[in-house]
Parts: C-alpha cells; sequence; structure tokens
C-alpha cells in the first residue's frame, strides 16, 4: 500500500531559504548578532501607529475583510504615488492590487505567467525567494550572471540565455543581495529585448527607495510602450519600517491585473485591513521617516565598508549603491559559502547568509546586511574579524 504521506513535486522542489534558515539555526546556538536577515532596526513610524489605532477605534471596517484588491483610498494613493515617482499612469480601480507584502504578489506574478517548463530568467545572484517562487509555478529558474565586476545588468549574457521557452525575467533594482543599482541604459536594453522576444519583466522594486546619494533605478514600467510586458511588485516593508505588518503590492495593465487578482482572492482574499490602515498613513503622511532611515542606512553603509575595508585581503566586495546588503567575497578559504556561513555562525556568533543561496554566481560569498544598529554591527564586525583571523592563523576550515 503507498504511503498517505507524499509531497507534491512542487513542494519537494522547494527549500525555506537560507535568510530564514540561519536566524533559527543562530537561536539554538544562542547569542549571536546579525548580519543576516534584511531587517532594519527601525520601528515602525509613531504616525503610522496611531492611524492604526485610531482606526481600529473608530472605525467599524477596520477589522473586517477590506475589498479584495485592496481599499479604494490606498489603491487611489498608490496609483498617484507610481505616477509621481515613475510616470507609470495605472487606474487605481484596475491596474493596482494590494497584497501580502512583495512576497505574495511576486507569486501572483509568477504563478499568472508562467506554466510547467517555462524558464525565467533570474539575473544572479538574485533573491533566493525568486528562485524558489519560479519552482513553485513549476518553471525552470535560468540563472544568468551579473557582470563580474560591478554586478550590473548583462543583458548581452540574457540575451544569448533566451530560448524559445522564456517567459519572463525577473529585475530587481536595487538588487538584493548585491546592492547594485542598474544604468538606465541597461535597463532600457532589457526592455527592447522584452519586447522584442515578447518575454514579461517582473520588477522587484522593493528597494526603489534606497539608492545612496539620492534618485530612484528606472523602472521598465516608466517607459509606456513596456505596459502590456510588466508587472510591477512593490513593498511597504522596509521603506516605511513594516515588515511584520505583511502588505505590498502590485501593478499592472488591466489585463493582467484581472488574473493577477485570481490568485489573490484563491491565496489570501484580501491583505489584512490593518496592515492597508498602515500603509495608507505611510503612503499619505509626512515622508521625513524616510529620509531619516536612509540617512541612519547611509552612516551604517559607509561603517559596514570600513569594516570589511579594513579586513582586506581576507575579504573584498563591490561597493552597494542602494538596499542595505553586501555581497563580500571571502578569499582565505575554498571552503563552500554554506560551510563558511555555518562555521561563523557556530564559532563566531555571527549570522551572515551564504552566498551560495542566491544563485551559483553567490558562491564564495556571504550576503552581509547593514540594517542594525551601528554599535550591534561594530560588534558584529569585531567577532568576524576575530574569528577569521583565527581561521587564517590555523591555517584554513580544515573541515
Ligand atoms: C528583493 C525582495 N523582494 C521582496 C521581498 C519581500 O518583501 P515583503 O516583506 O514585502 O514581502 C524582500 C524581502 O527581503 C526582498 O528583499
Amino acid at each position: 500500500m503507498s504511503d498517505v504521506f507524499r509531497v507534491s513535486r512542487r513542494v519537494q522542489q522547494i527549500r525555506i531559504s537560507a535568510t530564514k534558515l540561519m536566524p533559527m539555526l543562530a537561536a539554538r546556538v544562542g547569542g549571536c548578532v546579525s548580519l543576516g536577515q534584511g531587517v532594519p532596526s527601525f520601528r515602525t513610524p509613531e504616525h503610522i501607529v496611531e492611524a492604526v489605532c485610531r482606526a481600529l477605534r473608530d472605525k467599524a471596517d477596520a477589522g473586517r475583510y477590506t475589498l479584495q484588491p485592496g481599499m479604494p483610498a490606498l489603491r487611489e494613493a498608490i496609483a498617484a504615488d507610481l505616477a509621481a515617482r515613475k510616470g507609470y499612469m495605472v487606474n487605481p480601480d484596475s491596474e493596482v492590487g494590494v497584497t501580502v507584502g512583495a512576497m505574495e504578489a511576486l507569486l501572483m506574478a509568477l504563478l499568472t505567467v508562467v506554466d510547467r517548463g517555462d524558464e525565467v530568467i533570474i539575473p544572479s545572484p538574485g533573491y533566493a525567494s525568486h528562485a524558489e517562487q519560479v519552482l513553485m509555478a513549476e518553471g525552470v529558474p535560468v540563472h544568468v550572471p551579473l557582470r563580474a565586476d560591478d554586478w550590473g545588468l548583462d543583458v548581452d549574457a540574457i540575451r544569448a540565455a533566451v530560448t524559445p521557452r522564456t517567459r519572463a525575467v525577473i529585475v530587481c533594482n536595487p538588487g538584493n543581495p548585491t546592492g547594485t543599482v542598474y544604468d538606465d541604459a541597461d535597463v532600457r536594453a532589457l526592455c527592447e529585448l522584452a519586447l522584442e522576444r515578447n518575454i514579461m519583466l517582473i520588477s522587484d522594486e522593493t528597494y526603489d527607495y534606497m539608492v545612496y546619494g539620492g534618485g530612484e533605478p528606472l523602472s521598465p514600467a516608466s517607459l509606456p510602450e513596456m505596459r502590456r510586458h510588466v508587472i510591477v511588485v512593490n513593498s511597504f516593508s522596509k521603506k516605511y519600517a513594516l515588515t511584520g505588518w505583511r502588505v505590498g503590492y502590485c501593478a499592472a495593465d488591466a489585463a493582467w491585473m484581472g488574473e493577477l487578482l485570481k490568485v489573490h482572492d484563491a491565496a489570501a482574499i484580501c491583505a489584512p485591513a490593518v496592515s492597508q490602515y498602515a500603509a495608507l498613513a505611510a503612503l499619505t503622511g509626512p515622508q521625513d521617516c524616510v529620509d531619516d532611515m536612509r540617512a541612519a542606512l547611509s552612516a551604517r553603509r559607509n561603517l559596514a565598508c570600513a569594516r570589511l575595508d579594513a579586513m582586506a585581503p581576507h575579504f573584498d566586495y563591490v561597493q552597494p549603491r542602494g538596499a542595505f546588503y553586501i555581497m563580500a567575497r571571502y578569499t582565505f578559504t575554498d571552503a563552500p559559502s554554506d560551510m563558511v556561513a555555518r562555521r561563523l555562525l557556530e564559532e563566531g556568533r555571527v549570522i551572515t547568509v551564504p552566498g551560495a543561496s542566491f544563485g551559483p554566481t553567490g558562491e564564495r560569498h556571504l550576503r552581509l546586511s547593514f540594517g542594525m544598529e551601528e554599535a550591534e554591527l561594530d560588534e558584529a564586525f569585531d567577532r568576524m574579524a576575530a574569528w577569521t583571523q583565527r581561521v587564517v592563523a590555523s591555517g584554513g576550515l580544515g573541515g
């Protein structure tokens, strides 16, 4: 007789990402400091908390399901924000969907666009969950290396990787885990390729606000000719210190949105009402909290880079221009990144994320997040430097 415990092929293929596993391992080890998960240390801004408390007290609907695509006022605020920041004009009634974080929006996009066996190009290293979600949609992730010298978008390599089965490219700009901001010219070249070969772009813009020195990267959605070829995904998590509230959105041409929302309905019905109130207060309220967080992250980036510079020649890296991650390449051992990250956690009590979990191009790197406060950053780098010295002095990791 066959066993009832038979896991679907879909789920057999996927894994919990190392970004989430490392803190679980750290909880067992105890006493760790984190350069791991991308959670900035900031508290949810006071005016957002206040607005949600007021809504819970005064609004009868604050504890109920909202309309399936999201609260109308929030969709209007999102459409206005997209128009102002990116010149992307969407109809809030038919082209915006509020989601359970960017994560649900990405999954909606992939489940809607990808059929079994379709190929999805992921510039590599890339956000680990992108590949897992492609697998969940029964697609085939195709990792195409970013440029080796600056982690830039290698459009020629992407072009060479396109096959008749290529269905989509995931663009994450600024990039997690590399902190790259792609050149506008490269984004334009990718858009031309997408139009020429009829490929969808899934544009993950979670970190669009976080460019050091200001400005925003070019969104493919800013180009009117891309309207039917792009699904925009965005998040309130990092920009407004709302990671735990689980709220984000997708925006796309009405033809796509009608289909995307079917997945949303089947998966979540709607995003949490309280979190939608939080997102509305975030978008329509004062923006100095974003400026303050950006300034703090900028100082933390300088600190993290200085600390890594002091660890040369054992580490090198490309300075991030956006987001709050550094892919640090280690040169003191040939051991795989899984092992290096695990040993650093167990022996040095520092959480990092193994580079290989972001695709094959990430091997021999550790992803370091510098979202935490400066004192914790300093402590983490002190421990990492001391552990590296011990490893080097003892002649390597030695199995
Ligand atoms: C590139 C990228 N996309 C999406 C997400 C998920 O965002 P959310 O919290 O809105 O689901 C993250 C979170 O780290 C991310 O780094």
